[in-house]
């Protein structure tokens, strides 16, 4: 029998990533998961037979062991500043190792004049990795993940409010995916690039759903009412300042909140839902509530209780009493490079065009 080829998984660790090389062991393949530390995902990748490179991403010295004997990766820039440095110590490490077949997370809203560094710098990393003919390269274009919810959901369950900045409750605005279905198309991608090399994917969930939606979701999965709440972009930065779901940095607060411009302007609902994720990995994309009852499930701590309750009225005075910081001058005192001109996505007309569903090339077949 062929040996089967050996596969890099950057960003091991983290939402994608962890699936991408848990699915991957199921497959039998050989993987090689780069993680920042050894912790309890790296303790699920270990029982799972992943071999673990401990090392730094952002390092091209590491980057190049890494990529030692490997002939598939699996690209995935964190969600943090310096995405471009990643993007491109990647790049120069898989073409020196001759890797023959990358699949690499993009982003929907991926465009040249984005008001968002970290998008503009996922555009031009788009760009490098696809720039040798000998390395074919699989693009997977995710939106507004469903896991983003799930930062909130302890407030839903103790206090029965969902509360993100996503404008008219009413509004059919995303078809989130679960981070096991966007895993389910890199892994159908690199596995077989004979069918997927050059393509470009954009795993959804099944349905649109509007914020008030969400929240009802939330409520069956949680068993109590949950209302939604469109907040201030003000009060998100209060509560991200606060609290700091995901350890997210002040950088990427500042990407988030034009993330939620995005999301208001509708961005994300643009052509969504697709059938990516049946047509590559050949199963039905997750619906929002089975990935929430999956969390409640994983998370005691979001039962109903009386020191939870106790926590969450906490947690919202905390919130309340944290001094905003300002966005602009964030970006500005990091010296992030501004564009005089940007463009949300469906303002250019670049990314309009090339975000029609007779544009977007997806794979021909079914999996039975
Ligand atoms: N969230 C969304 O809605 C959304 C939408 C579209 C596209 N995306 C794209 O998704 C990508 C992020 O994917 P993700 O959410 O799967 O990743 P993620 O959860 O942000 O995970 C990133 C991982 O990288 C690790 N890491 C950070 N710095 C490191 C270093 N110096 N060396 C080694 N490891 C390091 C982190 O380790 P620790 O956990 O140990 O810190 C973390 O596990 C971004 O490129 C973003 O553009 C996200």
């Amino acid at each position: 029998m062929p040996t089967k080829p050996k596969i890099l998984v950057t960003s091991a660790s983290g939402k994608t990533g962890l699936q991408v090389a848990l699915q991957l062991k199921a497959k039998a393949y050989p993987v090689r998961a780069f993680i920042r530390q050894r912790d309890h995902r790296s303790d699920m990748l270990d029982r799972a037979g992943a071999e673990l490179f401990v090392g730094d991403q952002y390092s091209l010295s590491d980057m190049r062991k890494a990529m030692k004997g490997v002939q598939r990766a699996y690209q995935c820039a964190p969600t943090a500043p310096n995405g471009l440095h990643f993007n491109a110590v990647f790049t120069a490490a898989a073409y020196e190792a001759k890797v023959e077949h990358v699949v690499t997370l993009s982003q929907w809203l991926s465009s040249v004049d984005h008001p968002s560094l970290f998008t503009r710098e996922v555009y031009l990393g788009d760009i490098l990795i696809g720039m040798r003919p000998e390395m074919s390269v699989t693009t997977v274009n995710v939106g507004w993940f469903a896991e983003n919810y799930l930062m909130v959901l302890g407030m839903a369950a103790h206090l029965g409010q969902f509360t993100m900045p996503l404008g008219d409750g009413d509004v059919k605005k995303n078809a989130a995916p679960s981070n096991e279905d966007i895993a389910s198309v890199v892994v159908g991608a690199l596995t077989d690039p004979a069918h997927h090399a050059g393509k470009t994917y954009r795993p959804t969930g099944p349905t649109l759903l509007s914020p008030n939606e969400i929240a009802e979701a939330m409520g069956r999965a949680l068993g109590r009412r949950v209302r939604y709440v469109d907040i201030s972009e003000r009060m998100m930065v209060k509560a991200l300042k606060a609290l700091r779901p995901a350890n997210y940095s002040e950088a990427a607060v500042t990407q988030l909140a034009i993330y939620s411009e995005e999301y208001r302007r509708g961005a994300f609902a643009v052509n969504a839902p697709t059938e990516d994720v049946f047509q590559v990995s050949g199963h039905e994309p997750e619906a929002f509530e089975s990935i929430v009852r999956r969390k409640v499930a994983d998370q005691p701590g979001l039962a109903r209780s009386l020191p939870g309750s106790i926590g969450a009225i906490g947690s919202f005075l905390k919130i309340l009493t944290t001094r905003p910081f300002d966005l602009d001058r964030a970006q500005m005192q990091r010296d992030y490079v501004q564009l005089s001109s940007p463009s949300y996505c469906q303002d250019d007309a670049a990314w309009a065009e090339s975000h029609q569903p007779t544009a977007r090339k997806t794979a021909p077949m079914r999996v039975a």
